[in-house]
């Protein structure tokens, strides 16, 4: 039987399961196509002029890709007119929720003073020193994009230690430049085996050169490190690393693996880089630095910093920004630091992301967890709940997610089936199924939470048969 759905007196079957599931989706598409007549138009028309009929691969979600027209606090809106909880958050972007009267105000501001010189302004030095603060590394830089923040993390740790090897974990997601565009999403029959993961390109494009200088561990597995640091002595840069995995759901690091990596690369001469896109300032007012206590030596930060402005920052221990500030590593970019950037992010650090901010994230988050489980528990679905800060996910598994192959075996349907419910449901999740996590926003309330968690109860109960 399907591991997900039982039926009222406990049996089941795989294939009923199976048959419910598919018809929910199937019903639940038609819902979502009927509800959307305006983003059918434009992405027929967009298709002329606009690759794909969007603006990036990720906007594409079966059925369709859903063109927006404006958000207002906890809520978005669709070009046809319908409202959604919005806890997709421009994935992971938005903890800020949308026209955050602060935000608003600084970046109004900055627009009738100029928006870009390429030349520093004041705010940057606000930020740094409470980036600083928050993530306990003395030296920042910014850029625009946590593809860039990545990039250059890469690129500094081969600079300074003059190796070229880096270490990456199988399913971590760190943008799409080339040295980290390996073992993203690797299929089953892809991977290899898990004491030597196979280095997998993850798009057309990227040169095997290197990609072979891409070395793959798993999440969870510092004995793997360890091997491969007695495999090429001398030879690794570093590792680079989301220190909560969240381009797999949610998988927590266990009790002493990121202290450990520390250790273990530093006594080796390579440096430990968290990728804090996506958690930055979603695992908590410090990240997933803050939440797990252990401080690297590079930290990527982008998506939830900009208050919805683009907008990324690198920050380093004085040896390894030492290399930038002696001009030896050419960390540069014609909009770093851009003004609109800086007042946005200085809004954000000052007034959005505060300890009371953060406080009631934490109880919406409790309140949706809480609602969840109850859910999950009376409905006997094979399913938990893992979530951190503002960040959560169901996973459709009764079973621990402790790395990426464990994650693999995790049915999709459900999650698919679940985005689909809760968007004809009124609220707007990342989509992609089980890769992705809910945001919850600065301006969410417990309405918003409500309206999720009563759309899973519907949707659960739909499981039953
Ligand atoms: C962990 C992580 N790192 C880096 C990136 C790349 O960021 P961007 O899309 O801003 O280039 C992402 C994007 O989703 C991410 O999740």
């Amino acid at each position: 039987m399907s591991s997900s759905v039982v039926d009222s007196a406990g049996k089941s079957t795989a294939a009923d399961a199976l048959l419910v599931l598919n018809q929910l989706i199937s019903d639940e598409e038609k819902v979502f196509l009927r509800r959307q007549p305006r983003s059918s138009e434009l992405i027929a028309e967009a298709r002329e002029h606009l690759a794909g009929g969007a603006t990036s691969n990720w906007q594409i979600a079966e059925p369709q890709a859903v063109w927006m027209s404006h958000g207002a606090g906890s809520k978005v809106y669709d070009v046809d007119g319908t409202e959604y909880v919005d806890m997709h958050g421009g994935y992971g972007a938005a903890i800020a929720g949308h026209a955050h009267p602060a935000i608003v105000a600084a970046v109004s501001d900055r627009v009738r003073r100029g928006t870009h010189f390429a030349q520093p302004t004041e705010d940057a030095i606000w930020i740094a020193g409470e980036l600083s603060r928050r993530f306990e590394l003395p030296l920042w830089r910014f850029a625009n994009s946590g593809t860039e923040a990545t990039m250059d993390a890469v690129h500094l740790a081969r600079a300074i230690t003059d190796r070229d090897l880096i270490i990456k974990v199988e399913g971590c997601y760190h943008g799409h430049h080339d040295s980290v565009q390996v073992s993203v999403a690797p299929e089953a029959e892809e991977v290899g085996p898990a004491h030597k993961p196979a280095q997998v390109p993850s798009s057309t494009g990227i040169p095997r050169a290197i990609t072979d200088l891409t070395l793959v561990v798993g999440f969870n597995d510092l004995d793997g490190v360890a091997r491969l640091l007695d495999e090429y002595p001398g030879k690794i840069a570093g590792m680079i690393i989301e220190p909560i995995m969240m381009n797999a759901g949610i998988i927590l690091p266990e009790p002493g693996y990121l202290d450990g990596l520390k250790e273990l690369l530093n006594s080796r001469g390579a440096l430990l880089a968290f990728d804090e896109v996506k958690t930055g300032l979603t695992a908590g007012p410090s990240g997933a630095t803050g939440a797990t206590g252990v401080t690297p030596d590079i930290i990527c930060l982008a998506k939830a910093i900009g208050g919805g402005i683009s907008v990324a920052a690198i920050g380093g221990t004085e040896e390894a920004m030492g290399h930038v500030s002696n001009g030896d590593y050419e960390m540069v970019g014609t909009f770093n630091g851009n003004p609109l950037a800086m007042a946005a992010a200085r809004a954000m650090l000052c007034e959005v992301a505060t300890p009371a901010a953060y406080e009631r994230i934490d109880a919406l988050r409790q309140q949706a967890v809480t609602g969840l489980e109850r859910e999950i528990e009376r409905n006997g679905l094979s399913a938990h709940v893992v979530a951190v800060g503002a960040k959560g996910c169901v996973v459709f598994s009764s079973e621990p997610v402790r790395d990426f192959r464990d994650f693999l075996g995790v049915d999709d349907s459900y999650s698919n089936a679940h985005w689909l419910y809760q968007h004809n449901g009124g609220v707007f999740l990342p989509p992609w199924g089980k890769s992705e996590q809910w945001l919850i926003s600065v301006q969410h309330d417990e309405a918003d939470i409500r309206r999720f968690t009563d759309n899973f109860a519907a949707f659960a109960a739909a499981l039953r048969f």
